[in-house]
């Protein structure tokens, strides 16, 4: 059983944000809906409140007892956090006529309280509330002042319990790393959860969850998957196959670069080339979701045939990251994104689940990857859809034009390494539009395809800017694209951000 702080979501944009910055400081946490604080207490070590898009006021707000907590373990209000420990000790929080939003900076400290230790006056703070704290209960004592807010930070006499009204889990809280990792020494925690004993304990527990049984895993390429196929190799060995589906809607040469790949990590990977299949069901449908039920569908079918050659399989392994499960408890109700690709197969197949990376933020199984050896272009791969380019052909898909956007594509990738560009962005890739225009090229009038640039920054997908790559770049690959893809003449660069946009274009 891990040591862990347990974060209470009260629903905040940011409460991920703050569990991964307690990961960051190597201390094991986890996120949970805030009125499910686990009945078993054994290992936690302390409680982080969240803030919350309500105020304290509002009918609906998000409100729980926190009598089982309070007092008996070391507790940090976060914004609301702050906010609704001071209102259910009877104070009093009150709408500002000025939203406190942005930076502000604290004007005093007491520095002798564990919680702002090696923290200055000066100190750059993050606000984003509407209310603020207007009367203290008698036992809060404030620690930290702004010019504009009197509590910025208090500590409760006698119990061990803090509330801070900014953020310190942003990055715009210079020292809020420094909190958090006071709060983390106040818990007493030993904080040594690190890629090497994640793997260490998650290899045990495989063995002991698995035995002899067997497992099949459908690779992608992607991080994700890779990271678990090796972790189960790990633990199992020969018991785990891994399939990867060769769709057709691959980048230019994928399928034989990423089966190399594999070999090397030692796994035991059955390629299976599919195109044909693919080609077929997709010929004329041009409605994106249509797409993406085909491609979707066809997945699960070979996928099922495969896996049904092999003898005795009981579990299906699946890259699944705490994000998603994090989604999929949420108090607001947001559902999972319908992305999982293999997402029929346990019910068809009659298999269970093992999920080796559920606990795992991106960064971290980043981090896994290389601890386990994988090599950095493997961990680094930009996110890649599983329909591929089938959704980055718009209208219908032929062969021809999988062709000419691998080409594009390629070309496009492979700028953006050689100029150093590629780990700046999120992710990158091109579109091939259903419009031809007129060009001109030597002599001859053409009439051709345009093919669209994209490439964003990003850390989680949800939110996307598009990426100001130089201009010399761009002209750089259009020329390339243009002279050596036959069948395009135009290159355009997608200026859109996401909202309103979405990365992808179907
Ligand atoms: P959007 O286009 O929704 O994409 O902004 C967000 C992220 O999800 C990826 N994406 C998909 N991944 N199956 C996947 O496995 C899909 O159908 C799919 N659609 C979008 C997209 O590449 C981006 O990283």
């Amino acid at each position: 059983m891990h040591e862990k702080i347990i974060i209470l979501d009260f629903g905040s944009q940011t409460t991920q944000l703050i569990g991964r910055r307690v990961r960051e400081l190597n201390m094991y946490c986890e996120i949970v809906p805030y009125n499910k604080f686990p009945e078993n207490t054994t290992g936690i070590k302390g409680v982080i409140l969240s803030g919350s898009p309500y105020s304290v006021n509002d009918a609906n707000a998000f409100k729980t007892d926190l009598s089982k907590i309070r007092g008996k373990l070391p507790v940090l209000g976060i914004c609301y956090g702050a906010q609704f420990l001071a209102y259910s000790s009877n104070g009093k929080v009150e709408s500002t006529d000025s939203r406190e939003y942005g930076r502000a900076n604290l004007a005093t400290v007491n520095s002798e309280d564990p919680l702002l230790k090696g923290i200055e006056p000066g100190s750059q703070v993050w606000m984003s509330h509407g209310d603020t704290i207007t009367e203290l209960p008698s036992t809060f004592k404030i620690i930290a002042s702004t010019n504009d807010v009197e509590a910025a930070a208090y500590q409760i006499e006698g119990e061990p319990t803090w509330g801070v009204q900014f953020h310190p889990e942003v990055f715009h809280t210079t020292d809020g790393i420094k909190l958090l990792d006071n709060f983390l020494n106040i818990c007493g925690c030993a904080k040594d959860w690190t890629p090497a004993s994640f793997i260490e304990s998650t290899v045990n527990d495989l063995k002991e969850q698995l035995g002899d049984d067997k497992v099949i895993l459908a690779l992608s390429g992607g991080v994700d998957s890779s990271v678990t196929a090796v972790l189960l190799n790990k633990a199992i060995g020969k018991n785990l196959t891994c399939i990867f589906v060769d769709h057709g809607l691959l980048r230019k040469n994928e399928f034989e670069n990423v089966l190399k790949d594999y070999e090397h990590l030692g796994l035991n990977v059955l390629g299976i080339n599919a195109k044909e299949k693919f080609y077929k069901e997709l010929a004329g449908v041009t409605e994106p979701e249509k797409k993406r039920k085909i491609i979707g569908k066809g997945f699960i079918d070979v996928f099922d045939e495969e896996a049904r050659k092999l003898k005795d399989i009981k579990w299906l392994g699946q890259g699944t990251i705490y994000p998603d499960v994090i989604e999929s408890l949420s108090i607001t109700g947001t559902v999972i994104k319908s992305h999982h690709n293999v997402g029929g197969l346990p019910a068809k197949m009659n298999l269970k689940l093992v999920e080796p990376l559920r606990l795992l933020f991106k960064d971290e199984v980043r981090r896994v990857g290389i601890e386990l050896g994988m090599q950095p272009h493997l961990i680094k791969r930009h996110p890649f859809p599983g329909p591929g380019l089938g959704i980055r052909i718009l209208g219908d898909i032929t062969p021809e034009k999988v062709r000419i956007l691998q080409d594009a594509d390629d070309i496009y990738i492979s700028l953006l390494r050689e100029w150093g560009l590629y780990d700046k962005v999120w992710q990158a890739g091109t579109i091939l539009l259903p419009v031809r225009s007129v060009g001109v090229m030597g002599d001859e009038r053409t009439y051709e395809n345009t093919v669209a640039l994209r490439a964003v920054t990003s850390t989680d997908a949800m939110t996307a800017d598009w990426a100001p790559l130089p201009y010399e770049f761009l002209a750089k690959v259009s020329n390339e694209i243009i002279n050596k893809v036959r069948g395009v003449n135009r290159v355009v660069y997608d200026i859109s951000s996401k909202p309103p946009a979405t990365i992808e274009w179907e």
